[in-house]
Formats: C-alpha cells, structure tokens, sequence
C-alpha cells in the first residue's frame, strides 16, 4: 500500500480530496493543484462548489480568476458528493472545530468528515486531520472511527496530523509546516504529501505532537496579547503610550517579539483554540491557569474601550448618541468578522443605548451567527466622507488600508483608536487611545 502511494504523492499523480472549502481548504486546494496534482473538494454547503465551477470565489485570499483557472484546468472539481472521496489518493480534513455552550470543544464536523471518509475508505488511501484540536483527536476520536469498518491505520490505509498554518490578509503562502502521523509509513506519506506546498516540513513523533504544536503557536499569541492589554490600562494610567513602549522594546534584537495591543481578540483561532487546550487539560486533572487569565483580560476589552469612549463623551452619555464602529473584521484587510470584538462592542454600545452604525470596506453586510442573529444583514456605511457626519463618536476598530482615516478624522468629533491608526497620521480634533 505504502509502496503504490508514496511515488504518487512524489510524482503529484496522486488526487487530493479536500474536506471543507473554507478560509483553510480552499487555499489548500489551491496549493495542491498548483502544485500540478489534480483535486477534488468537498463540502457540506452546497453553494461553495456550485460558485466555484462558476468560476467564483467566495474567499478574499482567493481570487475569482485563480478559481476560474483551476475550474478550467480539468485538474479541480468541487463536489457535495461524498461518496467519490474514494477516489483520492490523500485526503486533507479542513473543516470548522468550533467550541460548544460551556467552551467545551465540538468536534461534530470532523467527526461527521471522519464518517464520511470512512464510508467509502480504501487501502492506500492517506487521511490527514487540519482542524485544530485537542492533543489526542486523530489517533482517540478519528482513527476509531476510520477503522470500524475493518481496514487498519498503518496497514491499510494511512492517518495524520498537518495542522494548519493559514495566515488570512498576509498574502504568505511559503509558510513550513508541521506533521505528525500513526507510524512511520504515514509519516513519510505525510511528509510528501506536504513537502509539495511548503518550503519546509517538520516531522514530530506523534499526531498528538502536531496537534499540540498547533495550540502551543495559538496559546502564545493569546497570552501575550492579553499581556499587552494588560499592560496597556497599566502605562495608560501612568500617562505612558503603549505603543510607544512597545516601538521601543522592540529595537531588542533578542529576547522579545513584539505583540500589539487592540479592542480585544477575535477570528476562529485565538479567542477558540487555547480552550481546546484547557479542557484537555482538566481531563487530565491540571489546570491551564494562563490560559484561562488570557481569556478573561482579553475578553473584558471591549468594555474597557466603551468605559474609554463613555469618559470622553461625558458631560453627553452613551444614551441617544451617534457611533460609528470603523472595522468590523478581526484583523486588518481581510472580511472575517468570526468572533470579531466589534460585535462585542457593537451589542455593549446598544445595551446602553447608543444608535450603532459601521464602516468596514470588506464587509459589505454583517453575517448571519448564532450568537448574534439580530445582527445579519446590517450593511455598512458608504465610505464616502459626507456619510461621517452626523456621528459623535467612532471607534477605529480595525486598522484596515482602505478606510480614509483623515476624512473620518475630518469629520467626527472623538474619535477612540484602539490601533494607534493615527500614529502618523492628522489627528482628528480630539482623540483617545483605548
Ligand atoms: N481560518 C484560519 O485562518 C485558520 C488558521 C489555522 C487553522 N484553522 C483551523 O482550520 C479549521 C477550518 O477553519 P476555517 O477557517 O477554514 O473554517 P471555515 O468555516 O472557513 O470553513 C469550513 C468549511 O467546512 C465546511 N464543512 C462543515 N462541515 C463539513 C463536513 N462535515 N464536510 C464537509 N465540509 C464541511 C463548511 O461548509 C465550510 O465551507 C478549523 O479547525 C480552524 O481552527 C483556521
């Protein structure tokens, strides 16, 4: 089995299913049919292959044409039809891991992707689990499930962790990647498979060693934004800039990476996957005391920057006033808004009865959550200067490119920067850094 399939993920003969066609699996798709090997996607959502052979992409990493060409290549189909995952040779599980009520991991998507893979599984097939997860998930949760129908993992067919390493907004497609598989056969198949769409390839002895690199990469940034945060209320009330500080701290050449303050955490990633971690980690009886403080410092920014705003509208109140939330996406130039603080601040704004409109030149519509449904279909603002009048206030949200801060400054009387976006640029006539 091993000795059919290595060659042809070296050759790139092999096809390549990809599970979920999202921020994740559809630039993978793309970087495996760039790569030359011919790809089938799969999706549960039947849009997403429907816009794709319409030469459509519904991604802003990915371009329509760069669609439109994988689509007229003969080499990319995209399928809501599982049962022709038999017919890839190695099979990237890139599908949402969510958390539950009580912040407990949900692992109803892969688990229903590692049920569908199992239904038509073959020898010499090659299965690699992306999601981000628990350290364990491959080998506990999905092998089982992949070998009940009787093949063998390390036998038969093969099993994998790659986790994933997408940078939204960065452009960055060269980026190393780690792997961790059931056996050495898996391993060196893995190792292929990924050495084909990345500069570099790191192996580590487990799945569970992958998995647990994965959270290591996401705990650290959760921590040491929340670090930042803190640290910022801390210099603020000594009349010291943040930002300035950390300009500073970070012309060190060693011993420090520098880590940017903000109106809190948001995306799918950060403020989701360290959870992941804790509640592993209260399976195995221990504690996960910084994560959880991450959590609870980065989580109360929001409010922080609506006490900020209501203090600088004062003697006027929150109640009855006009504000403009500018960036709604977690991050800069991208249009995700999953978990994005802005919604947060967005729900805190209208509970003490603010009127709420926003600006965000990548989101054209607030989407549709479950956390927030009153929310969907909101449009954003026009983002011509005149529609800046009339708000008392705006909180720069997200330092996206496209948005005309001078004009807003021009235009609106306070403005709270939670980004430090006029750093160097004029400043609006009474700013305060949140
Ligand atoms: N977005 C990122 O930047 C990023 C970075 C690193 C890791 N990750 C991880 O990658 C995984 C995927 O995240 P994403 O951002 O791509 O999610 P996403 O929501 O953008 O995409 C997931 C896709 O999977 C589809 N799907 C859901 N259930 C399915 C099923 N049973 N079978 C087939 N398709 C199904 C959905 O329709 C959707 O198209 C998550 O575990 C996430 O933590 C994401």
């Amino acid at each position: 089995m091993f000795g059919e399939l290595l060659p042809k993920l070296r050759n790139r003969q092999a096809r390549i299913g990809a599970i979920g066609l999202g921020y994740v699996g559809l630039p993978l798709a793309r970087a495996f049919h760039e790569a030359g090997f011919a790809v089938t996607g799969f999706d549960t959502d039947p849009e997403k292959p429907a816009l794709l052979a319409a030469g459509r992409s519904y991604i802003m990493d990915v371009t329509d044409d760069e669609v439109a060409a994988m689509a007229a290549s003969g080499r990319f189909e995209a399928t809501g039809d599982f049962a022709r995952l038999n017919e890839a040779d190695a099979i990237a599980i890139c599908v949402p891991t969510p958390l539950g009520a009580d912040r407990e991991p949900d692992l109803r998507f892969v688990e229903a992707s590692a049920r569908a893979v199992a239904a038509t599984l073959r020898p010499a097939q090659l299965v690699v689990l992306e999601s981000t997860t628990w350290p364990g998930t491959t080998e506990e949760v999905v092998k089982p499930i992949l070998e009940a129908g009787g093949l063998r993992s390390g036998r038969d067919f093969f099993l994998a962790y790659a986790p994933e390493r997408e940078s939204p907004g960065s452009g960055e497609r060269r980026i190393p990647r780690v792997v961790g598989a059931d056996g050495p056969e898996a391993l060196a198949l893995a190792r292929a498979l990924y050495e084909a769409v990345s500069p570099a390839v790191h192996a580590v002895s487990s799945p569970a060693a992958a998995e647990a690199a994965k959270l290591t990469e996401n705990v650290f940034r959760a921590v040491n934004i929340a670090l930042v945060n803190e640290l910022k209320g801390i210099y603020a009330a000594m009349d010291v800039d943040i930002w300035e500080v950390v300009e500073a701290a970070g012309t060190k050449p060693f011993g420090y990476m520098p880590f940017y303050p903000g109106p809190g955490w948001g995306g799918h990633c950060i403020p989701i996957d360290p959870f992941y971690l804790a509640w592993k980690a209260r399976g195995v009886g221990l504690p996960s005391r910084f994560i959880e403080l991450a959590g609870e410092i980065n989580a109360e920014m929001p409010e922080r920057v609506v006490a900020r705003l209501a203090e600088a509208l004062a003697p006027a109140t929150l109640a009855g006033s006009r504000i403009l939330l500018v960036g709604v996406a977690y991050k800069k130039n991208i249009d995700d808004t999953r978990e994005s603080p802005a919604l947060r601040l967005w729900e805190l704004l209208a509970d003490r009865g603010a009127e709420v409109a926003y600006l965000d030149p990548h989101v054209p519509e607030l989407p549709s959550t479950r956390a927030r449904p009153a929310l969907a279909g909101i449009p954003s603002i026009d983002r011509s200067p005149d529609t800046f009048a009339g708000f008392d206030a705006a909180i720069a949200v997200t330092d996206h490119d496209a948005v005309d801060w001078e004009a807003l400054a021009a235009a609106v009387p306070l403005v709270v920067d939670t980004r430090n976006v006029y750093d160097d640029r004029p400043r609006p006539a009474r700013i305060v850094k949140a």
